[in-house]
């Protein structure tokens, strides 16, 4: 997830993309750049670090004069963030120079082919063999609406462009597919940004781009055109959003926007490693020898992240049958257990930085365990020192509570276990076939789940004054229900207590009082009846009973208080979808009892002291 800006017109290119930026930062920060088409020649200015760095390296923009430019602000997916991976990047000649937020997935495809024309490579990015891509075509067409439609038709991925060509002064293209962008207008000039808070305060008339779309911006005009290349009218509407509104993409909270990114975050990251109809694991060190050599695999990680270890744990045992140890990184670090040298220890850790878990990361090292991390920030501490990394493509998160990082995680594990299992011989092509296809179909169920999301909003204000609340789960429902627990205590502070449900009955049973939320998530047919005998228990001490179960489940539709029904998935991947309700139940409670969502106290986004 990048911030990405065009402008034309007749003020200075470099003060609307800089102000504009500044607007998107939220979006991504490891980098930023502009160019600036001006008198024939493309100025480009960009580095690694935050914008004021950028800013203050082109003296506000005085270095880059020009009325038609780009910028880009980064968040890095493909490349460590650096000067020459920062956007923008350029053809050899400098005829196209484009920013790009997305993921083009067969990039590597198109490098070779491109390096068979003679064509060389100075970053580590994708973006550049799109941008290549484009020159390729554009030496052959002589038009960008032509060279922008051929290279379309190859990229595969989900991506968002914004071009200058140098032979077309005064002219700013794009175009996207699956990722937002907007053009807006104002008199005698127009805008394309990534969304509505980069250009707000220089206009509220803007055109929303469709999947596959191009646009074409001149001065106070913008035009739009097929992928047949056939120009299309669309309606201009007015924002009316504040600012505060508009950079959480009309959201109230950062928390829910995020939960609402959920699906793009879960396509994105098994994206990046499935190609050409195959899991692919050797660029993270996970070639089929290093997989067949495993003998036991130790994942270790805090918080939400330990939670996703924990479905982890269920998924890769019963597919891969490999055993999996799940452990608390600040236990981990202390702990004094025989540890086995040809294990392989995953750790995982959206910011990269969590004190424990980076500690345990370099005690597993030190005892010659191979480490493989999976991280969200690129370039953080734990991705560095990892042996290998598996990036999450969640893009960066704002609100402290995880969930489309959390979300990344399981998918990313997902792929592990299936890429294990097949490796190992334990499924055969057919069943991975399946598999995969299972986890291609979660995205738009995720986003099923959120259409109905008014009802858990109106659940939550009978738990407006509740003090307890149990979560109950077996196997990977009780991983999840440890998710949905944490969601609800830690941002509306209601106590909360996630537990496995053959446990009630040892202890936490006494606690139950008239009232009382007892949520029970019931993914996992051949556990039922078993879930559904301990809610009963606590339904016959008065609990009010939510129940989160998959769409055909029948077990209490006559005596659970309220039935939250998810899409059927294969039972391996249900978590992905049972979190989601929960996640919402968790966010509504919070909002009823007018909380700070996205700050909650006592919490920080990234826990770097022990
Ligand atoms: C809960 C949450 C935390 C983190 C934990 C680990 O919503 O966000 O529990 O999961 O602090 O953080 P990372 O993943 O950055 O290592």
């Amino acid at each position: 997830m990048c911030g990405i800006l065009g402008y034309t017109g007749d003020r200075q290119a470099s003060d609307i993309l800089l102000n504009g930026l500044a607007k998107l930062e939220y979006r991504g920060y490891d980098s930023a750049g502009v160019a600036v088409l001006n008198n024939g020649e493309i100025k480009i200015a960009k580095n690694k670090g935050r914008l004021k760095v950028l800013e203050e390296k082109i003296k506000s923009g005085q270095e880059v004069p020009g009325t038609c430019g780009i910028g880009h602000t980064r968040w890095a997916t493909h490349g460590e963030p650096s000067d020459v991976n920062a956007h923008p990047l350029w053809s050899d000649d400098m005829s196209v120079v484009a920013v790009h937020n997305g993921i083009v997935e067969n990039y590597r495809e198109i490098k070779n082919e491109l390096a068979e024309h003679g064509y060389k490579f100075y970053s580590q990015t994708d973006t550049e063999a799109a941008v290549k891509l484009i020159d390729f075509y554009y030496k052959q067409e002589k038009n960008p609406l032509k060279a922008i439609i051929k290279a379309i038709h190859k990229i595969e991925g989900s991506y968002c462009f914004v071009l200058l060509f140098k032979d077309f002064p005064g002219e700013v293209w794009g175009a996207r597919k699956d990722l937002p962008l907007i053009a807006g207008q104002g008199k005698g000039e127009s805008f394309l940004a990534s969304d509505v808070s980069a250009i707000l305060q220089d206009t509220r008339q803007v055109y929303y781009l469709d999947n596959m779309e191009i646009v074409q911006l001149k001065k106070g005009v913008v035009r739009f055109f097929d992928t047949e290349g056939y120009a299309k009218h669309k309606e201009l509407s007015e924002v009316t959003w504040d600012m505060n509104a508009a950079e959480k993409g009309g959201f109230e909270h950062f928390m829910m926007k995020e939960i609402h990114e959920q699906a793009r975050a879960v396509k994105d990251t098994f994206g990046s490693v499935y190609h050409s109809g195959k899991i692919n694991l050797e660029d993270l060190g996970l070639a089929d020898e290093n997989i067949k050599d495993v003998s036991q695999i130790y994942i270790i990680a805090c918080g939400s992240a330990y939670h996703a270890g924990a479905v982890a744990q269920y998924v890769i045992e019963d597919l891969a049958k490999i055993p999996v140890r799940i452990e608390l990184a600040s236990e981990f670090r202390y702990r004094n257990m025989p540890l086995d040298k040809n294990a392989l220890a995953i750790i995982i850790s959206q910011s990269g930085e969590t004190a424990d878990t980076l500690a345990a990361m370099r005690r597993a090292k030190d005892n010659g365990i191979k480490t493989l991390a999976i991280v969200n920030v690129v370039g953080s501490t734990i991705a560095r020192e990892a042996d290998s990394v598996f990036y999450t493509m969640a893009g960066p998160e704002i609100a402290v509570a995880t969930t489309k990082a959390y979300s990344a995680q399981l998918i990313a594990c997902y792929a592990l276990a299936i890429q294990f299992a097949k490796v190992r011989g334990v499924i055969d092509d057919a069943e991975v076939a399946r598999l995969i296809t299972e986890i291609q179909a979660l995205p738009e169920k995720i986003d099923e789940i959120l259409d109905e999301k008014e009802v858990l909003e109106e659940l939550a204000y009978k738990f407006v004054n509740a003090r307890n609340a149990f979560y109950l789960g077996r196997n990977i429902d009780y991983a999840v229900a440890m998710e949905g627990s944490l969601k609800m205590k830690e941002i509306s502070y209601l106590h909360s207590e996630a537990i496995a449900a053959g446990e009630m009955k040892h202890g936490p049973i006494s606690l139950i009082e008239k009232g009382m939320l007892v949520a029970g998530i019931m993914t996992q047919k051949n556990l039922y009846q078993k879930i559904a005998s301990n809610m009963l228990e606590a339904r016959s001490r008065g609990g009010f009973l939510l129940i989160i179960a998959t769409r055909g489940c029948e077990a209490l539709k006559d005596e659970a208080n309220f039935i939250f029904n998810i899409p059927e998935t294969d039972e391996h991947f249900a978590a992905s979808l049972a979190v989601i309700p929960l996640q919402l139940l968790g966010y509504y409670v919070a909002v009823a009892r007018k909380l700070d969502v996205d700050k909650p106290r006592n919490l920080a986004k990234s826990v770097t002291v022990e």
